[in-house]
């Protein structure tokens, strides 16, 4: 054995390695597991007691010199493989550094935010899964009623009560079912719906909607609450216009357009030659809605808003195709 690895000491010794191929051969022959280190120490085993210190002591040397020799070829090979490897190093170039971006959806939210925050609202969260109380019946929708194919549903399959929520109005009622007015909360959050996808549409979007409920609200705060919002995002000259529209859960209810920033009412491929773009819908909370609530719609009244973040991330920036948000395309995304 001693004779053994007097020999592969002076292979290693001798050993070069000119390319990467000679090193692994090297790896193979001295370091890896079924090399000649391993083959050794399995012999060892056998060696009698009384010589086990001197040939333990020759089998170290062996070790310690093939890493020492493989370090060394790893360093020779690398080396070679530039032609100036050593002038490869600049320490005073700026580090390379990817930095990631805000995505524009979370920009926009994050404004939408801190816009409403500044009018006292605070913000609420609830869940995506719903039950069909939070999604549809507390919210003024009867059963078996055509208003709930306003909004195309997920439902889940093996319990039709669950379902993904179809807009974030269900924190509305999470809210208010567990509390006591006064309410004043913004809620963002993501919303389904069994949608086609195309340009326009899309399965899944991001909704923001808005709850005040205390006593004597009335449809000149909406108004002037949305007024400053509209402003705030859109612009100083931004006018605001409500349309009036159908929405089970309020009543009156209104649509919410602004005048169109582009062309400032002018008219343009944006507002459609109209003037006016479309942000949301809004209304003033259904009194059902706020029995439901276990809320005395004698006592409080109150206003409710919802806007989709995608349109109005499309409007600000004036993208055309809303599936660009969700195909994490890095050339679309660096330009936030
Ligand atoms: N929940 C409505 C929708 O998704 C938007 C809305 C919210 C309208 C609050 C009025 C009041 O279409």
């Amino acid at each position: 054995m001693k004779e053994k690895i007097g020999t592969y000491i002076e292979a290693i010794d001798k050993a070069i390695a000119k390319n990467k191929e000679e090193l692994e051969q090297f790896r193979l022959r001295f370091i890896s597991r079924k090399g000649v280190l391993t083959e050794l120490f399995e012999e060892f085993k056998k060696v009698p007691n009384e010589q086990k210190r001197e040939i333990g002591g020759e089998l170290n040397v062996l070790k310690q010199k093939a890493q020492e020799k493989f370090q060394e070829l790893i360093d020779q090979v690398n080396g070679s493989a530039g032609d100036n490897a050593e002038h490869d190093l600049d320490v005073t170039l700026p580090p390379i550094v990817e930095e990631g971006s805000v995505h524009p959806l979370s920009k926009v939210k994050n404004r939408i935010i801190q816009i409403f925050e500044r009018q006292g609202f605070s913000v609420k969260e609830g869940p995506e899964i719903e039950d069909d109380f939070h999604n549809f019946t507390a919210l003024n929708f009867p059963e078996n009623h055509p208003a709930r194919e306003m909004q195309d549903t997920y439902f889940i399959s093996k319990n039709p009560d669950i379902l993904l929520r179809t807009h974030t109005s269900n924190v509305q009622i999470r809210l208010m079912e567990h509390g006591k007015p006064p309410f004043r909360s913004i809620m963002p959050g993501r919303v389904f719906r069994n949608e086609a996808i195309s340009a326009r549409a899309h399965c899944f979007f991001n909704q923001v909607e808005g709850l005040y409920v205390d006593k004597d609200v009335s449809f000149k705060d909406l108004k002037q609450t949305l007024y400053h919002f509209a402003k705030e995002l859109f612009g100083e000259d931004t006018q605001i216009r409500f349309r009036p529209s159908f929405f089970p859960f309020t009543e009156p209810s209104a649509e919410i357009d602004i005048s169109c920033f582009i062309c400032k009412g002018d008219g343009c491929k944006i507002c459609k030659h109209t003037g006016w773009v479309e942000i949301g819908g809004s209304g003033m909370v259904d009194p059902n809605v706020l029995e439901s609530c276990g809320i005395d719609p004698k006592e409080y009244s109150g206003f409710a808003f919802g806007m989709g973040i995608e349109r109005i991330t499309m409007l600000k920036y004036q993208i055309d195709d809303i599936r660009l948000f969700s195909e994490n395309d890095l050339r679309f995304l660096k330009q936030f």
